[in-house]
């Protein structure tokens, strides 16, 4: 399963790409306003960090300013990625998009038939929100089990980005149904390296070292 973050934070996301382990970035508006940074900017710069895609969301809501918006968006860099709502313009976009060589991330998806439309107009990446689900009553791992089981019938290419994530359970459930990709807050990533009994087995192990008086050469 791919790694992405889930931020557009410069320093969160140089801290995320020094582990090796991070596969791409997403952004939406929201993000965008809480990083206080030009919308532009900030992509640019954060695809000059990260090889992977990075989705840039589209702010209009008809097809033809989205079209607009994409394409001074596509300029920003190579691995920049559209993302578009789940609207039939939202999907329009995506279906010219994608027709066009361009990678497009369709958001804010709710329900396994969104999905099926998402993949029906070629999306490259498809984000059921799976955090906001649960919030409403019901059940987003439930939601990615059955776009699992859509995908596969179909053997449909888009990938399944599973977003609005917010903590480690949801990363290990969206791996063990076999979603392709989880973009993460960079909390809920770091979560993933824990457990109390790594840190025990640290403490012990160091404890016991210093007993020896010894030390590894390192030079
Ligand atoms: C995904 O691309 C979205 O940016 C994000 O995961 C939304 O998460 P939230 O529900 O925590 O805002």
């Amino acid at each position: 399963m791919k790694f992405f973050v889930d931020t557009a934070d410069i320093a969160d996301i140089r801290e995320m790409a020094d582990t090796g382990l991070l596969d791409g970035v997403t952004t939406n508006p929201s993000l965008i306003a809480k990083s206080g940074r030009d919308f532009m900017e900030v992509t640019k710069e954060i695809c000059d960090i990260v090889d992977g895609p990075v989705s840039a969301e589209v702010v209009a809501l008809d097809h033809d300013t989205m079209m607009k918006e994409a394409e001074t968006l596509r300029k920003i860099a190579d691995n920049v990625c559209i993302k578009v709502p789940l609207t039939i313009d939202g999907l329009k976009t995506c279906k010219k998009l994608t027709g066009d060589g361009t990678q497009v991330n369709v958001t804010l998806c709710f329900s396994a038939n969104q999905s099926l439309l998402a993949a029906k107009a070629g999306a490259t990446f498809v984000s059921p929100f799976v955090g906001r689900h649960d919030d409403n009553g019901f059940d987003g791992m439930e939601l990615i089990a059955d776009i699992r089981q859509i995908y596969n019938n179909y053997n449909f290419g888009t990938e399944i980005l599973v977003a609005s994530v917010r903590n480690p359970v949801h990363v290990l459930k969206s791996a063990l149904i076999g979603a392709d990709v989880a973009t993460m807050p960079p909390a809920v990533i770091k979560g993933l390296f824990k457990h109390i009994l790594t840190d025990k087995g640290i403490e012990g192990f160091v404890a016991d070292w210093a007993k020896t008086g010894q030390s590894i050469p390192t030079q």
